[in-house]
């Protein structure tokens, strides 16, 4: 006799309890679906896009496989995709030619982002426009606001800039404005430049727990705003702190953030889910360029199932409790759910 024949003689075989027998409800497809808890659907998804100047251009960015600079003529194209896959929302990243001090492409009428933004509206209404308002893609300097005499970031004089930013983006057609900056009072700023130029129909998505995180560095490198000095861990938050990022929460919605994000995602999966215990207005959840890139690498490696681990990865961030998750996972993922759907 083996020994687990040995042993098995002393255990009685009704010894394990029935009601603990939970694989009951793992036994056919049928009976998994039935009883999911987290689905995930291309209506899920806020789906990225980098937006430059020229004609014509689809530029691949070399740490984010997949993803390109799009040229503004791009953008029906990109959006009739969108649509065609169900997927809502498109938030913008400006890429603009030239940079200054202040970051005035940021603003200015016809900057980048603005006439993405009308150029979107016109071809495919429907499709939600979202809009980051930050500094950093327009300033020489690469950081989110504008700088005092010693290289410090300057809140308030920032935040005048981020709301015209924000109105100009109003202006253009965008849905939702997105302020990234983590500049402080901002929200409430924008949000009554908004009221008060005449757009308190749009609606505020706040990056409220944005934290001081290496995995923006993909972005950094496709958007050519990584700071020509220092960083940003004066602005963004320590990522150790997790009350603090509840705080952040509560100040935006305060101010008037119609909703609210967490980002990155991965590593900070116990703020979303904290998040969503303590607040009840709609959540976002930004699974970022780093996090795209290293899935992506092992993947292009063969060394993991691409399709089965971005799943994975987007229903892990719903199941923390995320309502909607900007990834650049999107379309493809959109495919394979579309796929098991038919
Ligand atoms: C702009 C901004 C950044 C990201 C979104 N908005 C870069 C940063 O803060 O440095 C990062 C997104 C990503 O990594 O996918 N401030």
């Amino acid at each position: 006799m083996t020994s687990a024949q040995q042993l098995l003689t002393h255990i009685e075989a009704d010894s394990i309890p029935s009601a603990h027998r939970m694989r009951r409800l793992r036994r056919s497809d049928g009976l998994r679906r039935m009883v999911r808890e987290t689905r995930l659907a291309p209506t899920d998804f806020i789906y990225p896009v980098f937006v430059t100047t020229g004609r014509g251009v689809r530029e691949p960015i070399h740490s984010m496989p997949g993803q390109s600079r799009l040229s503004v003529d791009q953008l029906a194209q990109e959006a009739a995709e969108l649509r065609s896959l169900d997927i809502p929302a498109i938030l913008l990243f400006g890429i603009p030619d030239v940079k200054d001090a202040e970051g005035s492409g940021a603003w200015i009428g016809d900057g980048i982002i603005q006439q993405a933004t009308r150029a979107l509206k016109d071809a495919q209404p429907e499709l939600i426009v979202v809009t980051d308002v930050c500094l950093c893609e327009y300033t020489d300097h690469g950081h989110c606001g504008v700088l005092a005499d010693d290289g410090s970031v300057l809140n308030d004089a920032s935040v005048e800039l981020l709301a015209r930013t924000a109105l100009s983006q109003a202006e253009a057609g965008a849905d939702v404005i997105a302020p990234s900056d983590m500049m402080d009072g901002r929200i409430g700023v924008i949000r009554q430049a908004l009221d008060h130029g005449g757009f308190d129909d749009r609606t505020l998505l706040a990056y409220s727990a944005k934290f001081a995180s290496a995995f923006y560095g993909p972005f950094r490198d496709a958007a050519d705003s990584a700071p020509q000095f220092g960083d940003r861990r004066a602005y963004q938050m320590d990522p150790p702190n997790g009350r603090e990022a509840m705080r952040a929460i509560a100040r935006d919605l305060a101010e008037g953030a119609d909703m609210v994000m967490v980002k990155p995602a991965l590593a900070y999966l116990d703020l979303v889910r904290e998040a969503r215990q303590r607040f009840d207005a709609p959540l976002a959840a930004y699974n970022v360029s780093g996090e795209y890139a290293m899935l992506k690498a092992a993947a292009g490696n063969d060394w993991i199932d691409e399709e089965r681990v971005v799943l994975e990865t987007l229903t892990g961030i719903r199941r923390a409790g995320a309502d909607m998750i900007l990834t650049y996972h999107a379309k493809e993922a959109a495919r394979w759910l579309a796929r098991h759907a038919g």
